[in-house]
């Protein structure tokens, strides 16, 4: 399973705060949707193979964690601002909530998740401009994979340090890209080695 792990230290934390804001307002939610898209979809198809999670630490209830299954998930790609409102809404204090089929929302903090996934034993990189070139990197195909990337700020300095402590920092290439198009490259470059 491919799973891509996207911060945003600004996105809205609450649905009403996504309701009332426009989506850039809103701690640039439009960043997210974009990374929505180029992670799961193809043309005329869905990855079901691949996890997108959202960590927004924003205002008014931080930090959440949205879980997309490209699996299980019906939704058109216009709707996903929507499908998010619907979500940041449905959460339930103390709950993993699966608020629509394939799509998750709790309270859990990026290196908390970053942890789990460290004890399942998956395969986990942290995108980052100054790492190792990703065509040079050994990805397993029998373990998941998983790729954190931050948002128009990047990633927290903190949690960027703690996590270069045990994770590959990667690098999809000698410019600063966009979120959304840090993923096209990693979904691609896992397609050529059909992992
Ligand atoms: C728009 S960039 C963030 C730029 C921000 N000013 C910074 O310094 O981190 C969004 C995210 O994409 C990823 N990214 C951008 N370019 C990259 C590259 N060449 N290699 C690996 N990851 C990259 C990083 O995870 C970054 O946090």
């Amino acid at each position: 399973m491919r799973h891509i792990i996207y911060f945003s230290s600004k996105a809205v934390t609450s649905g009403g705060a996504l309701r009332k804001k426009d989506l850039m307002e809103a701690g640039r939610i439009d960043i997210a949707i974009h990374s929505i898209i180029q992670g799961l979809y193809l043309s005329h198809d869905i990855r079901k193979d691949t996890v997108i999670h959202l960590v927004f630490y924003g205002m008014p209830d931080p930090p959440k964690h949205i879980e997309i299954h490209g699996s299980k998930v019906k939704i058109a790609k216009k709707n996903i601002a929507k499908l998010l409102q619907k979500i940041l809404y449905k959460y339930k204090e103390g709950e993993r909530k699966e608020v629509l089929p394939g799509c998750f929302v709790e309270k859990k903090s990026l290196l908390n998740i970053v942890d789990e996934f460290l004890e399942k034993n998956s395969q986990v990189f942290v995108l980052d401009e100054n790492g190792k070139s990703i065509r040079d990197v050994d990805i397993e195909n029998s373990k998941d994979v998983v790729f954190v990337l931050g948002d128009q700020e990047g990633l927290p300095k903190k949690e960027l340090r703690r996590m270069k402590k045990t994770i590959q920092p990667v690098s999809v290439g000698n410019k600063t890209y966009f979120a959304s198009q840090t993923i096209v490259i990693v979904n691609n470059e896992l397609d050529f080695r059909n992992i």
